[in-house]
């Protein structure tokens, strides 16, 4: 949701930074811009609609000067169109100062009415472009003191980095809400807003916290808090090389990500499960508490959230405990009954969506003293430091918008932290604890055969990729993997696709079904498979096209669906995990045959920081 990247040094700022504003392109690509200060100290500015790529042709016709300071952003457009001039970076009347942006300025519209008062002409529609005002109104000489003014005077998320014509060798940001960090070279430094953005020029980085601010030059970089309090910045290494964050020649982040699931959850099981002994390192709940626990309350969106489904059927089958599970932005704004008995769980891959955040404040100001447990990938993220505990996937970078590794890491944390749940509270034998652990480490292997024979999904995508409308029907712990098949094929290939559990579809999406719908069965080896296959002889009765999701060996499967997917057998419990690979391939494969651009889908970002 916008990606900001600022650079100050010795060397020419502009090709640094829209080498490094790509790594963030995944993040908002509707427009993007840059400014720089020449040595003549001109503020020079270029912005383009479109992605990143038009920018650099921009920059081509028109070159910049060298520079050694300057910012630069993608954006996602929450206030105004995409368009040049709701393109950032914003600026001043007078052309003095600079602003990048990611977030939103919740009282921008008071803001603006006050600064038109004194004279300001605004250029754009966006909430960003009152802090350009803003700072240039506070600017009496000193850009730090200025930028300080300014944001106490800003309600809302923002990260923001500012130049200024006076200032050629320094660079300010802030941040409260939206994340920020800040990389350190030699003679050089960055802000960014992930640490993919610079990883390839330096592993050393300083995460801002909410309420900080901090002014870099390329050979220091001081921290302090909105009162002008000097602060000690606490300087992290950090340990993913960039690699990770590079496509190492898969033709999308997304199919590199979808064959990176392996390894990850190898990875995942070697620390977690070292000797068949669970280790939550981070959990930071005691047993007791967790004993005591009366519910768990899990909170999530969008992909994270279908996780959060599959791990209430986890927990509620392993440890016996009742488990409501609600998307952040409908928690948020509900009267949820919650106590100091009920433990929190919020799910996401960055740690940084809004909604989830606010859901975690909520839960905590109506369930005082009540833990909050994250499952997080991005270390050190805002919703780590929101939480009593913390259970990392360690999924490394995820690029590619439409999630896959991500969650199935997040499946593989609610496995071991429903095992933990089971054994503290003596809920399932230990029999069977210790033959979950055992199918759990059999899951690697299984996911590399599902890869090595994925030309069966590609065949079967292509023959489906023309169909106009998808249906995805599963039961019980497969329901959620219908929903999240449905949301990765409609996220890139744009295919409207509905996830439904299979026993409701005689009670509405019956309707949609003929010749010209694709259904989607997930009918792996269950108590409920003969329950899909009548739900199977229903839809072929409507002439409805069926691919079915099953287990290997099943015979009786190939006489009523028109395609059959494989996955190995396995537990019951343990099938979402298998299941929702070939939905991520067959996803991708269609949004491919359709020409679409799989790592950007349009209107998406990766993460959404405003609400
Ligand atoms: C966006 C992304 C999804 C993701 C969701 C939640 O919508 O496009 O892939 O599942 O946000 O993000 P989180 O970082 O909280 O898991």
């Amino acid at each position: 949701m916008c990606g900001i990247i600022g650079y100050v040094g010795t060397r020419d700022a502009s090709p640094i930074l829209i080498e490094s504003l790509k790594k963030l392109e995944y993040r908002g690509y509707d427009s993007s811009g840059i400014g720089l200060l020449d040595h003549g100290s001109r503020l020079i500015v270029r912005k383009s609609k479109g992605k990143i790529r038009n920018l650099e042709e921009l920059l081509r016709s028109h070159p910049l000067p060298f520079s050694t300071v300057g910012i630069s952003h993608t954006r996602w457009a929450t206030h105004g169109l995409p368009c040049d001039e709701n393109a950032h970076p914003h600026t001043d009347n007078k052309h003095q100062i600079a602003v990048v942006h990611n977030g939103i300025i919740e009282n921008y519209a008071q803001l603006r009415e006050k600064l038109k008062k004194q004279g300001c002409r605004f250029i754009s529609q966006t909430d960003t472009e009152v802090i350009s005002h803003l700072i240039a109104a506070c600017y009496k000489g000193d850009l730090k003191e200025a930028v300080q003014r300014s944001i106490k005077q800003l309600k809302g998320a923002f990260a923001i980095g500012v130049i200024s014509k006076d200032h050629p060798d320094m660079l300010v940001a802030a941040r409260v809400g939206s994340p920020l960090i800040i990389g350190l070279g030699d003679d050089e430094n960055y802000i960014a807003s992930d640490v993919p953005a610079i990883l390839d020029r330096t592993r050393r980085v300083i995460y801002l916290q909410d309420g900080q601010m901090a002014v870099l030059t390329k050979d220091k970089v001081e921290v302090f808090t909105f009162d002008g309090k000097k602060v000690a910045p606490k300087i992290d290494t950090v340990s993913f090389t960039i690699g990770l964050a590079q496509k190492e020649g898969y033709k999308h982040f997304m199919l590199k990500e979808i064959h990176e699931q392996p390894g990850v959850l190898e990875a995942m099981l070697k620390t977690r499960l070292a000797g068949g002994k669970l280790k939550l390192e981070g959990l930071d709940v005691s047993d007791k508490v967790l004993a005591s626990i009366k519910k768990v309350m899990i909170v999530a969106c969008g992909t994270a959230y279908h996780a959060g489904l599959v791990g209430k059927y986890i927990i509620e089958s392993l440890a016996r405990l009742s488990v409501e599970v609600d998307t952040s932005s409908e928690f948020r704004y509900r009267s949820t009954i919650i106590d100091q008995n009920t433990l929190i769980v919020a799910v996401s891959q960055s740690g940084e969506t809004a909604d989830t955040l606010a859901a975690v404040r909520e839960a905590k100001a109506k369930a005082k003293g009540a833990k909050v447990v994250s499952i997080c990938n991005v270390v050190g993220s805002s919703l780590v430091r929101e939480s009593n505990g913390v259970l990392y996937t360690h999924a490394g970078p995820e690029i590619g918008v439409a999630s896959t590794k991500a969650y199935t890491a997040q499946l593989m944390m609610f496995y071991l932290f429903g095992l933990k749940l089971a054994q503290v509270r003596r809920s399932t034998p230990r029999s069977r604890i210790n033959k979950i652990i055992k199918d759990l480490q059999s899951i690697p292997r299984h996911y590399k055969e599902l890869l090595k024979k994925n030309s069966n999904v590609l065949k079967v995508a292509e023959a489906n990729s023309h169909f106009g409308c998808f249906l995805y029907l599963g039961r019980n712990i497969n329901f959620p993997t219908a929903l999240e098949g449905a949301l990765k094929l409609k996220e890139i290939s744009y295919i409207p696709a509905e996830g439904y559990p299979a026993g409701e579809m005689k009670h509405g999406p019956i309707a949609l079904i003929d010749e010209y719908r694709a259904v989607v069965c997930i009918a792996v080896a269950s108590h409920v498979y003969e329950k899909m296959i009548s739900n199977i002889q229903e839809i072929r009765a409507r002439k409805g096209n069926v691919i079915a999701i099953a287990t290997q060996g099943d015979r009786e499967i190939a006489h009523h669906a028109h395609y059959v997917i494989e996955i190995p057998r396995i537990e019951e419990l343990l099938t979402p995990l298998l299941a929702v690979i070939p939905l991520q391939l067959m996803a991708y494969y269609i949004a491919v045959k359709r020409g679409n651009d799989v790592d950007q889908p349009r209107n998406l970002a990766k993460s959404v920081t405003v609400e």
